[in-house]
C-alpha cells in the first residue's frame, strides 16, 4: 500500500472495479506515457496553459501511485522534448521550475514507496540547479526495487539514438569493441533506458495519434492505447482500462499465433 500521499483523498487503484479484472500474470512490464493535452485542458476552461501543466503534475502523481500499486515494473513519462524549447520562454521556464518543484516536493514520498527515479534525455543541457536535484534524486533512489519511474526531460528519441551511435563509434575507434560486437542487444544496452525492459504499452491521451519522437527503438513492438481525455483529466481508472485493453491484444512479434 502506498504510504503517505499529501493527505489528499486519492483513488486507491486496488479499490477500483476494473482492478478485479486485471490479469497479474500479463501485466505490461514497461508503460510509456505521452502526457499530452495540458494546454487544451487549460484553454477549455479559460485558464492559462501553465495551469494545465500544474494539473498535469497531479495526474502524474496519481498515475505513478496507481502503476506502483499495480506492480508495473517501469513507467516512462514524456515531460519535455528536445523540440519543446521552441515554446515561448515563459512556458519553458515554467516547466523547468515545475520539474524542480516536483523533485523538491515528492522525492521523499517516492523514495518511501521504493520508487527508483531516473531521468532520460540531454540532462546536461538543463540548469545547474535542476541537474543537481536530478542527480541527488537518482542517487537517493538508486537502490530502490519498486517501480522504475523514468522522466523524459529534454528527450528526443532520434537524439538518444544519435548519442548512442557516437558512444558506440568511439568504442570501436578506441579498440574497446569490434564492429562484429554490435548487435541489437548491444545498442539497447547503450540507450538512456539501458537495463529497463522494452516498452509494452504506450498511452497517449488528448486525441492525437502520433509518437512524437518518443522511445522509437524501445517501442518497436509496443501496443498503443489512445484516448480523447486530456492528461489533467486522466484517472487511475483510465490506466486500468489501458492495461485491460493491452491484455486482450494478441502479441505476435512478427510471428504466427
Ligand atoms: C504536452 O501538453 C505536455 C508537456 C509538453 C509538458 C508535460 C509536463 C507535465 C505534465 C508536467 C509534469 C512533469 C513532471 C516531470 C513533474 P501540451 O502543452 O502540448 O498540450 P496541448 O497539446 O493541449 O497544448
Amino acid at each position: 500500500m502506498w504510504k503517505r500521499w499529501f493527505g489528499k483523498t486519492n483513488e486507491d487503484v486496488t479499490k477500483l472495479e476494473a482492478y478485479k479484472s486485471i490479469d497479474f500474470d500479463k501485466l505490461p512490464k514497461h508503460i510509456a506515457i505521452i502526457m499530452d493535452g495540458n494546454g487544451r485542458w487549460a484553454q477549455k476552461q479559460g485558464l492559462m496553459r501553465t495551469l494545465g501543466h500544474r494539473a498535469g503534475v497531479e495526474t502524474l502523481r496519481e498515475v505513478v501511485k496507481a502503476a506502483s500499486g499495480l506492480g508495473i515494473r517501469a513507467l516512462t513519462a514524456y515531460a519535455f522534448s528536445t523540440e519543446n524549447w521552441k515554446r515561448p520562454d515563459s512556458e519553458v521556464k515554467f516547466l523547468m521550475d515545475l520539474f524542480s518543484e516536483y523533485l523538491d516536493r515528492e522525492i521523499d514520498e517516492l523514495h518511501e514507496n521504493n520508487v527508483k527515479i531516473r531521468f532520460i534525455g540531454r540532462i546536461e543541457e538543463l540548469s545547474d540547479l535542476l541537474q543537481t536535484k536530478i542527480e541527488s534524486a537518482q542517487l537517493r533512489t538508486a537502490n530502490n526495487t519498486g517501480l522504475i519511474l523514468n522522466l523524459a526531460v529534454n528527450y528526443g528519441s532520434r537524439d538518444e539514438i544519435t548519442r548512442t551511435v557516437k558512444i558506440i563509434a568511439n568504442k570501436v575507434k578506441n579498440n574497446e569493441i569490434k564492429i562484429e560486437d554490435i548487435n541489437e542487444n548491444f545498442i539497447t544496452n547503450h540507450l538512456d533506458t539501458a537495463g529497463i525492459p522494452e516498452v509494452d504499452l504506450v498511452i497517449r491521451p488528448s486525441g492525437d495519434l502520433r509518437i512524437s519522437n518518443f522511445l522509437l527503438w524501445q517501442m518497436a513492438y509496443a501496443e498503443f492505447w489512445f484516448t480523447e481525455i486530456n492528461w489533467p483529466d486522466f484517472k487511475p481508472n483510465d490506466l486500468l482500462q489501458a492495461v485491460l485493453s493491452y491484455q486482450k491484444r494478441e502479441r505476435r512479434f512478427g510471428g504466427l499465433k
